[in-house]
């Protein structure tokens, strides 16, 4: 799960549980506030009923004083029982007057209610009692009724937090995942190698600040660094290079000398023709490699000069294979051409192009068992591209590698060609660079043991600088 989801949803949750809580606190407050208030309203009308009582002992008059116990539940509707008794126990007055003069313990109130009693006394005589009996079911639907008008504003009042709290916890959980993933985004961008990757400031003066600027300063070292390693290597690479050219022209010249002076031991001559011999093939290996660092450096630093012209991939093609076919006759390879007729020319650098095709050839007849074919192939994609493909029936590559193998130095374990074709990892790198440098796209698709086919893409007509970013 995203982080934002996690933070919005416990945040959400957090706030159910607290509104949920104080809902039901209010509401568990409120009954026992009511009920309360009803025993307090009840005790009242019961005073009230001892001071008629009282008050109409003076002047004793069955009527008046059923009229006054009408007028009394009348103000009270949750009475559902009211009498007066005397001091022998016979009911004076009430609200039915068929129980007039009977006596008390001869009847009962009706079920479900709460009955209160007080003795009435004047000067400390004593003039009877008051019985006020309160109807339970009326009394619970007016508490149910009040309760649930404070429900309803309960209601209202937590949907409208809830709306808010969802809304403040997805305003606060997006702004404190938002620079996260940035941010992360960023590091994977780096991690790949992307150094030029701009990092965005996160303009906060907590620790998503602080991170953001840490990781600046971080990736600042990071380019400086890597601006260091490539200036060392090019100036190295520079520097060896004419030593190397030294070695290699005099260990052509001793090589031209011992087969023309005379008078050498021929089992000298043998040995030292072939010591000079190795000499000359290692130079010459170390020139490649050399002239591979240099390229790599020149595509890292975007110094890559590319010579624009109008190139026939056909004739390119041609050529790549007439250089390799005497090395292809030797290794039982065939080698194809697929290229579709009315190719057009196509702007871009020809000894670049050149170079490509030799890398991916050069790979294709180094990992290609003998009796295998290899095919170099050129077609018109649509939307004015030019699509070549190498198409080699070897050992194929692991979609685990294939991801990783046109980033430098990537070898497959296993699988380092023949003896004395040992590569620097360097090739499909500067293929990479070379073919992105004219706008295009390298690719590979393979399935293990079933051979690999290479294919990038070149815009048939050039680009202008920055369009095809
Ligand atoms: N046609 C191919 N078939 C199988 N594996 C290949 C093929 N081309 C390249 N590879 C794998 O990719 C790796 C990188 O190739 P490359 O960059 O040209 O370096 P190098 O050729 O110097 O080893 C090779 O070492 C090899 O493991
Ligand atoms: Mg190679």
């Amino acid at each position: 799960m995203r982080l934002r989801s996690k933070l919005f949803l416990t945040i959400s949750l957090l706030i159910v549980f607290i509104l949920a809580f104080v809902a039901l606190s209010l509401l568990t407050m409120e009954r026992q506030f009511l009920t309360r208030e009803t025993d307090k309203r009840q005790e009242a009308a019961l005073e009230n009923t001892v001071g008629i009582v009282r008050e109409a002992h003076i002047t004793w008059d069955p009527i008046l004083m059923v009229n006054y116990l009408k007028l009394i539940a009348q103000a009270h509707p949750e009475i559902g029982w009211l009498c007066i008794v005397d001091t022998e126990g016979k009911i004076q007055a009430g609200l039915d007057m068929s129980l007039l003069g009977i006596e008390r313990t001869q009847i009962s109130p009706p079920e479900k209610v709460r009955l209160l009693s007080r003795t009435v006394s004047s000067n400390g005589v004593t003039l009877g009692s008051v019985e006020v009996g309160f109807d339970k079911d009326r009394m619970e639907s007016y508490l149910q009724a009040s309760l649930s008008k404070v429900r309803e504003r309960i209601t209202i009042i937590g949907l409208c937090a809830l709306v808010l709290g969802f809304i403040g916890s997805f305003l606060l959980a997006q702004s404190l995942s938002g620079p996260i993933r940035v941010l992360s985004m960023v590091a994977g961008e780096i991690g790949k190698g992307e150094l030029d990757t701009p990092v965005p400031t996160v303009n906060r003066r907590d620790e998503l600040g602080d991170l953001s600027r840490s990781f600046q300063e971080m990736a600042g070292h990071l380019k400086e660094l890597d601006r260091m390693k490539q200036d060392f290597v090019a100036g190295t690479t520079h520097e060896l290079r004419s030593p190397l050219g030294i070695i290699e022209s005099h260990a052509n010249a001793v090589l031209s000398d011992l087969g023309e002076v005379k008078g050498i031991p021929e089992n000298y001559r043998t040995d030292w023709t072939s010591s000079m011999t190795h000499i000359k093939n290692s130079s010459l290996r170390l020139n490649r490699f050399i002239s591979d660092l240099l390229n790599m450096a020149k595509i890292e630093r975007k110094r890559l000069d590319l010579n624009f012209q109008e190139v026939s991939f056909s004739k390119i093609i041609d050529e790549v294979l007439l250089s390799f076919a005497p090395k292809a006759r030797e290794r039982k390879i065939v080698l194809f051409k697929q290229v579709s007729q009315n190719l057009p020319l196509v702007s871009a650098d020809p000894e670049r192009i050149h170079q490509v095709l030799v890398n991916l050839t050069g790979n294709a007849l180094k990992f290609t068992p003998a009796g295998g074919k290899i095919t170099v192939g050129a077609r018109v994609q649509q939307q004015g591209w030019i699509y070549i493909t190498v198409t080699d029936t070897g050992p194929g590559i692991s979609a685990e590698f294939r991801s990783r193998i046109f980033s430098k130095f990537e070898q497959a374990k296993g699988l380092s060609g023949r003896e004395g074709e040992r590569g620097t990892g360097l090739g499909l790198a500067i293929c990479k660079g070379i073919v992105e440098g004219h706008g295009g796209k390298v690719g590979v698709e393979s399935r293990a043991g079933q051979g690999s086919e290479f294919y990038f893409t070149i815009p048939i007509q050039r680009f202008l600088r920055g369009e095809n970013k």
